[in-house]
């Protein structure tokens, strides 16, 4: 266990050097940790104009995501970066998208290590982590996307099994920010292989 944290821990240096060069003037990483203290410090009825001011390539940099936005009026999440981190996807998704993903398929979100559980199926419709879409495509433009879900999705329940043997649909051609993404993305679930163990042991 020490050594492959310490493995781990090698691997993740080595990547954010890899990750220093810069989108705009912020990387793909800090466009994440921005969106994530913003959203943490909103209510859920905030989150849209938070997720919208923050992601915004006026700042210098912008990350294609999509958000999902609970509809419940609950401030227990306040704070909480997991719960934030947990519902912004580091891809832009359309409902379409969304609609276009077969059941048990999982979507990698910024909460390291753990991934939404999509289900699609002719009883069911489409659902995250069992929670269905009650407004979907409130919001999308050229790089994000966001979508009102009836409840917040749970982590704790849902996030854990990452699906790495899953490839990604392959472009002819791959931007440097997309590469970036898919670094951070590598990045946050090796981290949260980590993070997903030691919290499902408390
Ligand atoms: C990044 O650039 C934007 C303008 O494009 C500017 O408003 C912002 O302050 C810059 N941020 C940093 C950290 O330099
Ligand atoms: C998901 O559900 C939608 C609506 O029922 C359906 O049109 C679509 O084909 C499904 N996607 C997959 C991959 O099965």
């Amino acid at each position: 266990m020490k050594k492959s944290y310490i493995i781990f821990l090698i691997f993740t240096v080595t990547l954010s050097l890899a990750l220093a060069d810069e989108v705009g003037n912020r990387t793909a990483e800090s466009i994440a940790e921005e969106i994530i203290s913003s959203l943490s410090q909103a209510k859920f009825e905030d989150w849209s104009a938070a997720f919208i001011s923050t992601d915004d390539k006026i700042r210098g940099g912008v990350l294609p995501a999509t958000l999902f936005i609970p509809v419940a009026a609950t401030d227990e999440h306040l704070g909480d970066r997991n719960v934030a981190a947990y519902h912004v996807v580091p891809e832009k998704m359309e409902f379409a998208d969304l609609l276009a993903k077969e059941d048990k398929t999982r979507i990698i979100t910024l909460l390291a290590g753990c991934s939404i559980l999509v289900g699609n199926t002719t009883e069911g419709g489409l659902t995250l982590d069992g929670v269905s879409v009650t407004e979907p495509d409130v919001f999308v433009d050229e790089f994000i996307a966001i979508h009102r879900i009836r409840l917040p999705l749970d982590f704790n329940r849902y996030g854990r099994m990452v699906d790495f043997n899953k490839p990604k649909p392959k472009k002819e051609v791959i931007s440097r920010l997309e590469i970036e993404i898919f670094a951070v993305v590598i990045a946050s679930s090796l981290a949260g292989i980590v993070h997903c163990l030691v919290s499902s042991r408390r």
